[in-house]
């Protein structure tokens, strides 16, 4: 390799576990990043080593990026137990790199800092701002009403995605980076730095001589992820509306840290928080303007008094400490507490006898008048069928309906794929319907938008109730009341369940054959069962 023995010895060896990859539009800048972070490594007296580790590319990715997070998760957990490692600095950003990596992490229980990539730069388009995924849903219904040509759509695509780093609205990766950093695991303040920018460079010199005193230290994940910790995540994660994926993905890290988080805690804690952080999906701005007023320390001081102050974070100080003197210069895009953005929270958990264990609303994504909403329901059996059925006149779909999809779970797809945001049919776009009632075991991009019901658990194809749905049957949905009720008697419901036959997975081998057997529900994190946390795993005796 080169070194000579004085490069390594007696120093702590850091791993800089690169999720960077050709496929990857949101880590382009990662190959720069991990050499400053050796930089800072080396300053510190430390011996840096970089280690790729698989890249989950949100947009190419088949069937989702979710069915993989796992498997980056155990690859990092491995990579790190492997190696003789003393530290380590994940590099993600991208959607469901930061959860996984942070699990693997959270499992290895090495000393670990998380460097964000930063979101990319805002999208312009004839002097428009554009946001990541929100502005290309929002057109792409315009373009299904016929109000947009292809060349139109050519230079909306050409625009909106300008510079490295990850989607710059407030979806998954926006969401998560910034969960990260409340968690304790990042720099104070390094989230919200777009990519791009000088200061996203030396916040990664930064990161590199930081891990080597938490090496030194043995400041490890397991220190940090307290309960007090995954509060002040939930708390954060309602302030700023983050993404629906945020749920499951704390849920899965809470579940590695060996702290309970359950859906009743999002909903408490839902009930308390405003969304203050005025950010497309939710709101009108991007990342970027969110820098600019403050980011997220401005954020969390406008908080203050909803989070657990005394919670450690990779600083060395205490969360209260690193948000101390935090300002917001721009109190549109960062509102005070007494002037939300919505007069709903963040993310809403709803129950009913159509979900018993819970599915999830992004209120303040929806149509204000589909908040508190009964209708017929009209079901696709899978994700096929919606494709193949969806656009037929002959449904004769009115804005009233609510469009079930079934099969679209953990298992059922698999890997609980964004198609939640599912599509409205072209006709009533044409009439100007722009958004309708929804409802899937499906997640869906923390960009979308809409009166979306997601999660449900149990999944269809495990015979939760969500299978049992047929064309005409009353839904009833209640935000107020936090309700997803089917107006079908329990007798009727309980001979529909008589003859209902799960499919047989097609999945005979290899990861899906794993994933199949060992993924837990979207209300449990789905994450595998023998990842959860247990006893430690003895370290091998290799002399
Ligand atoms: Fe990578 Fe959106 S595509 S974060």
């Amino acid at each position: 390799m080169g070194f000579n023995t004085e490069d390594f010895q007696a120093k702590p060896t850091i791993a800089i576990l690169n999720t960077w990859s050709d496929v990857n539009n949101c880590h382009t800048h990662f190959r720069d990043r991990a050499e400053e972070v050796k930089r800072g490594v080396w300053q510190a007296g430390g011996f840096p080593l970089e280690i790729p580790v698989m890249s989950l590319s949100e947009s190419f990715m088949k069937p989702t990026s979710m069915y993989y997070r796992n498997l980056l998760a155990l690859e990092v957990e491995e990579t790190l137990r492997c190696y003789p490692v003393d530290g380590a600095v994940l590099m993600g950003g991208c959607d469901k790199t930061v959860p996984a990596l942070i699990m693997g992490a959270t499992s290895a229980n090495i000393p670990s800092i998380f460097l964000p990539a930063g979101p990319m730069l805002k999208g312009c388009w004839k002097g428009e701002t554009l946001g990541s995924g929100t502005d290309m849903w929002k057109y792409w219904a315009e373009r299904q009403a016929g109000n947009l040509c292809e060349d139109s759509w050519n230079e909306l695509e050409d625009g909106i995605a300008r510079s490295p780093g990850h989607c710059m609205t407030m979806g998954t990766a926006s969401t998560m980076t910034a969960i990260a950093e409340v968690l304790g695991l990042c720099l104070p303040g390094s989230t919200s730095i777009p990519a791009v920018h000088s200061t996203h460079a030396r916040m990664a010199s930064s990161v590199g001589r930081r891990i080597v005193d938490l090496a030194w230290d043995k400041i490890t994940p397991r220190d940090l992820l307290t309960e007090d910790a995954f509060h002040n995540a939930v708390v954060t994660d309602m302030a700023l509306g983050g993404s629906t994926n945020a749920i499951i993905h704390l849920i899965a890290m809470a579940g590695r840290a060996g702290v309970s988080l359950t859906l009743d805690d999002f909903d408490r804690i839902s009930q308390d928080v405003k969304v203050i952080a005025n950010i497309r999906p939710c709101g009108e701005h991007v990342m970027e303007d969110f820098y600019d007023a403050g980011g997220i320390l401005g954020l969390l001081s406008q908080i203050r008094s909803l989070l657990r102050l005394d919670a450690p974070t990779v600083s060395g100080e205490t969360l209260g400490k690193n948000i101390e003197g935090a300002e917001v210069f721009d109190d549109d895009v960062i509102r005070p507490i007494d002037r939300p953005v919505g007069k709903a929270g963040g993310t809403y958990v709803l129950r009913g006898n159509l979900a018993p264990d819970g599915a999830v609303i992004k209120p303040t994504a929806a149509e204000p008048g589909l908040l508190e909403h009964s209708g017929p329901a009209v079901v696709f059996s899978d994700y096929a069928d919606l494709k193949a059925r969806i656009h037929d006149e002959s449904l004769g779909l009115t804005a009233d309906h609510i469009i079930v999809l079934q099969n679209a779970g953990p298992i059922g797809a698999p890997g609980i794929p964004e198609w939640g945001m599912l599509p409205i049919p072209n006709y009533l776009l044409k009439q100007g319907v722009r958004d309708m009632l929804r409802i899937s075991d499906a997640r869906m991009s923390g960009t979308s938008y809409g009166a979306c019901v997601l999660h449900v658990a149990p999944e269809s194809a495990v015979g939760g109730p969500l299978a049992l749905v047929e064309d005409g049957d009353t839904i009833r949905v209640s935000i107020e009341n936090r309700e997803l009720h089917l107006d079908v008697s329990d007798e009727e419901l309980a001979r529909r369940k008589e003859s209902w036959e799960p499919k047989e997975s097609p999945y005979r081998r290899g990861y899906g054959r794993l994933y199949a057997d060992e993924i837990t529900q979207a209300n449990e994190g789905c994450d595998f069962r023998f990842l959860h946390s247990g006893p430690d795993t003895p370290e091998p005796d290799i002399f």
